[in-house]
């Protein structure tokens, strides 16, 4: 990705990650569109749940597995949590409404993105997490301006987020 800007935070476990998640909780209230990629067990929806918790979600936070969508009303945004893992085709987007989401700001929280082809919007934020033992490698990356607002941020408060290397 040319003009990307990337922030990794090797070997973080659960707590960690939690944290980065309140950090970027704060800048992400404005709306946008985060993609979370890994394979099956990376740590995507334990994310995102850290997200909406430190959003201000008091529901229960339900995995989105089966029912590919579960939305929710916080601060004057709306959030929706996608898992698109069990769609068989990018057509199968259109029901959720996505087309419809411009005016209000919206924040999209999408697991395994690749599954949709070309019917999401482009993210401003990509979550890479891998495993690494019992622990993940999160890489972070982001080619749009907002995004790379979100990671400079990020970055500034990276040396006090768990076992992160100063
Ligand atoms: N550093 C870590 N970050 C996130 N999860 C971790 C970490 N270490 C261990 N875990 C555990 O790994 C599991 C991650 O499951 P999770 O459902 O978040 O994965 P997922 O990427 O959403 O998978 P799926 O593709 O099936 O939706 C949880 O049981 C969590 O407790
Ligand atoms: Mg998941």
């Amino acid at each position: 990705m040319t003009g990307a800007t990337v922030l990794t935070f090797p070997a973080i476990d659960e707590a960690a990650l939690g944290a980065i998640a309140v950090h970027l909780a704060a800048s992400v209230s404005d709306g946008g569109v985060v993609y979370l990629r890994g394979e099956l067990g990376a740590g995507k929806t334990t994310f995102a749940r850290a997200l909406l918790e430190a959003l201000g979600v008091d529901a229960r936070i339900k995995s989105p597995t089966y029912s590919l969508i579960e939305s929710y009303a916080v601060a004057g945004l709306a959030v929706h949590h996608l898992d698109l893992y069990r769609i068989a085709d990018s057509g199968e987007l259109e029901w959720l409404g996505l087309a419809d989401l411009t005016g209000e700001p919206y924040l999209l929280l999408v697991e395994w993105p690749e599954r949709a082809g070309r019917g999401l919007p482009g993210p401003d934020l990509i979550l890479h997490l891998s495993h690494a033992g019992a622990v993940r490698d999160a890489v972070f990356s982001s080619s749009t301006p907002r995004g790379q607002q979100w990671l400079l941020r990020l970055a500034q408060r990276k040396s006090s987020i768990g076992n992160a290397p100063a």
